[in-house]
């Protein structure tokens, strides 16, 4: 628990950024697993203060992104393959074929092949050494919405309408949120060595206290990381305010 947002952010920062050198120094790839939305964006501008300032290096880092909407336009201002860019990739030295992103171009006819795929290349780089996630105030990990099984891969889903209503001030109206996304699996995210879930905010106390302190449930999809053997929360004062 921190005091606020932005000291719990360069916490996240300063740990994945102690990976990266790390695996530099062993002369092996950082695999990240990475999150979009409003909480992952000042641990984003710490990463890139950490490469200005301080030389961190993103040559050796492989990236997997959790998830995109559904269909979606790479180019669309609401699309996270364009979030990516601006909040990160475009301001660090990252190979852009070391960039995996969920497409919301992929053909609806093929979604199933490139889903694999996604679940192969995660694979075949030797697995997620860190992945951060935030939470959805249903208590959603990626887009595994609540229900989502504890082995589900990476899949095409429906997402639910507190989720498209959360999510509407990015786009004209709520019409206009895409009724489906693609997102990697429970499982998929359970694999990670190494997760960091942050939570910031008053809206965020009470799916913080549930998913910390209740049972292990699908319907919480972000209580099933107690069952994971390194997942640290990091939340800030009013995140935390209903933990008991
Ligand atoms: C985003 C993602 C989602 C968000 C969650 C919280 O890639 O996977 O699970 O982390 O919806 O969103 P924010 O951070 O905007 O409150």
């Amino acid at each position: 628990i921190f005091d606020n947002l932005k000291q719990g952010s360069v916490f996240i920062a300063q740990e994945i950024a102690g990976i990266i050198r790390r695996k530099q120094a062993e002369g092996k790839n950082c695999v990240l697993g990475l999150a979009t939305g409003s909480s992952p964006k000042t641990v984003y501008a710490e990463l890139v203060r950490m490469h200005r300032e301080e030389g961190l290096s993103f040559k050796n880092v492989i990236s997997f992104n959790l998830d995109e909407y559904y269909p979606l336009d790479n180019d669309a201002l609401q699309s996270y393959n364009r979030y990516m860019g601006e909040q990160l990739f475009n301001h660090v030295d990252i190979d852009p074929k070391n960039i995996n992103i969920p497409n919301g171009e992929w053909p609806k006819e093929e979604i199933k092949k490139y889903c694999a795929e996604y679940e192969a290349l995660i694979e075949s780089t030797g697995g997620i050494d860190v992945q951060i996630l935030g939470i959805g105030n249903n208590g959603h990990i990626g887009f595994n919405e609540p229900g989502s099984s504890r082995f589900s891969r990476t899949r095409l889903v429906t997402l639910e309408n507190s989720t498209r209503i959360a999510n509407s001030f990015e786009f004209a109206n709520i019409s206009q949120v895409p009724r489906m996304a693609v997102t990697m699996g429970i499982d998929t995210i359970m694999k990670a060595r190494k997760i960091y879930l942050m939570g910031w905010g008053p809206m965020k106390a009470p799916v913080i206290q549930k998913a910390v302190e209740e049972n292990v449930t699908e319907q919480i999809p972000a209580s099933l990381l107690q069952q994971h053997n390194d997942a640290i929360f990091v939340v800030d004062e009013m995140a935390a305010a209903e933990l008991t």
